[in-house]
């Protein structure tokens, strides 16, 4: 991408790259104010790990140069996609945590769409969605539900990301069996066909998810994409600090329909008695808008 940084080609092949604690505070404060990702001291090993083979590919010698291209650099905005798709942590799979998407089947699902019956219409945002195999999932929950009507449904579910790279995958629809690992059989048979190693996510499923790259930092982007009656953001938050949690939560608030419910990982928490109510259930992670 022709960063002149007077690299010797080669050589900071073989050195090894040091992050001085000036360089992760530069770094990190780079990163914060660009997604909301926040790195903890105690995660500067990640930091340096994952942006060192950019650095690497870029050929250049050290972090204080990287830091300065980051905030001064012509090419900044496309390195930007390159280091989100770097630093960014992706692990998801079909199914991943069963029992709360069990939860939200019969106890939401079920009765939003009887509330949607005269409209016959239903939309849902996976926010932060990865590769792509939650929102692919909530559409085959959403195909189960409604079995022979989902032909009269309008169901629209959007997938959306930081990272250019895990889109791609996402719009690609093809999975190996590391993503299938929390999936049953029948649905295997019924929503997937199979060729070589690979797992090709059916056309009639493909075609209820929209893919688009948005950082949730982008509160005007996301809203663009008016309300939805669900939204799931799983596994994200915990990589925010409280200020970045709280600027999501309220957007989440605005874009949910009044009676839209919000779906988070089970590792996260939200503590705004305000906006959200939390269900009583323990294994819901689920939030109905106040
Ligand atoms: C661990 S994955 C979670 C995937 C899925 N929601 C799940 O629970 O299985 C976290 C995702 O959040 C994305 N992410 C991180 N910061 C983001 C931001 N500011 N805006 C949008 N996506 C972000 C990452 O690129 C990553 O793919």
């Amino acid at each position: 991408m022709g960063i002149t940084t007077s690299p010797t080609k080669g050589t900071s092949e073989s050195k090894d790259l040091v992050m001085s604690d000036a360089d992760f505070e530069r770094l990190r404060k780079i990163i914060y104010d660009r997604s909301g990702i926040w790195f903890a001291e105690s995660k500067k090993y990640i930091l340096e790990n994952r942006l060192g083979r950019r650095l690497r590919e870029l050929d250049i010698e050290d972090y204080d140069q990287y830091a300065t291209f980051m905030t001064i650099g012509p090419y900044r905005e496309d390195e930007f996609q390159k280091m989100f798709n770097a630093i960014t942590i992706n692990e998801t799979s079909f199914f991943r945590n069963a029992p709360q998407l069990e939860f939200y089947e019969k106890q939401i699902l079920a009765p939003l769409i009887k509330a949607r019956e005269s409209t016959k219409s239903l939309r849902i945002w996976s926010a932060a969605c990865s590769t792509g195999e939650e929102p692919y999932t909530l559409a085959i929950i959403a195909r189960r539900s409604l079995a022979l009507r989902v032909k009269e449904w309008n169901v629209d579910i959007l997938g959306t990301d930081i990272s250019e790279r895990v889109i791609k995958t996402a719009e690609s629809g093809r999975y190996t069996n590391y993503s299938m690992r929390s999936t049953e059989e029948a649905d295997v048979q019924k929503y997937f066909t199979t060729k070589d190693a690979f797992y090709d996510v059916r056309p009639e499923v493909r075609e209820m998810v929209k893919f688009e790259k948005l950082n949730l930092k982008d509160s005007l982007a996301a809203q663009k994409h008016g309300k939805f009656d669900v939204i799931f953001c799983r596994n994200v938050m915990i990589y925010f600090d409280q200020k970045m949690r709280k600027e999501c939560i309220q957007m989440f608030h605005r874009m949910l329909n009044d009676d839209g419910v919000l779906f988070i990982g089970h590792s996260e928490v939200i503590n705004d008695a305000q906006l959200f109510t939390a269900r009583k259930e323990p294994e819901a992670f689920a939030y109905e808008r106040v």
